[in-house]
């Protein structure tokens, strides 16, 4: 807590990428948007050339391009996160080393776009998801923000939010009508993932 002002600190942020990057905008721009917001985006890494790099410095975001393929890159990851209070996996495609998530154990969250436990885990990702729930026949799909692990995808779930699958949807149809509702999801997990961590203090 500021003595001067009585505000609350704020959380570090740490988003990583692989790709677009619209779930990372949908953070920054709440934390942009809400003087109240309890966190603030630190720093944007990838692991990989990702679109959502050159995003995050448009919004006066840091952001570095890391490469999954260097030896070092788990090292990287570690020293690039130094002072992040939280992880947030924003369409993030690597699988986290395992001292890495000891390291972050219980502050990594994930934005999955199916009902968790449905459709997840290894190799589960983009339109095979979806595709996947197609081939279900279910007739509701939607989005996940949990708590990572070691097991992929079988963290805590923290916030869902329920999406209609309509007749003669294609995976891509599903991709799209779920994205929105991933952007608020991810928002939300992470605020709600913030006010758990404030109570434990
Ligand atoms: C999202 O559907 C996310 O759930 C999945 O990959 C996609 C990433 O989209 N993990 P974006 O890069 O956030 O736009």
């Amino acid at each position: 807590m500021s003595a001067v002002t009585g505000e609350a600190a704020k959380f570090n942020a740490v988003i990583l990428i692989s790709g677009t990057g619209s779930n990372m905008e949908a953070v920054i721009s709440y934390s942009q948007t809400h003087p109240d917001c309890p966190y603030r985006v630190l720093k944007v890494l990838s692991d990989r050339s990702a679109r959502g790099i050159q995003t995050a410095r448009a919004k006066g975001i840091e952001a570095l391009e890391l490469d999954r393929r260097a030896a070092d890159f788990n090292e990287r990851l570690l020293e690039e996160t130094e002072g992040a209070d939280v992880i947030v996996l924003a369409g993030y495609l690597s699988i986290l080393d395992p001292s890495f998530i000891e390291t972050y154990s219980g502050r990594i969250l994930n934005i999955h776009p199916s009902l968790l436990p449905l459709h997840g885990g290894k190799g589960m990702y983009g339109l095979k998801v979806h595709q996947a729930v197609l081939d279900s026949g279910e007739t509701e799909s939607g989005c996940t923000v949990h708590l990572v692990t070691q097991d992929v995808d079988q963290g805590e779930i923290l916030l869902q939010k329920k999406v209609p699958v309509k007749r003669g949807d294609a995976a891509a149809d599903l991709r799209d009508r779920i994205l929105p509702f991933e952007h608020e999801c991810l928002v939300e997990g992470l605020l709600l993932m913030i006010n758990k961590m404030k109570e434990r203090g």
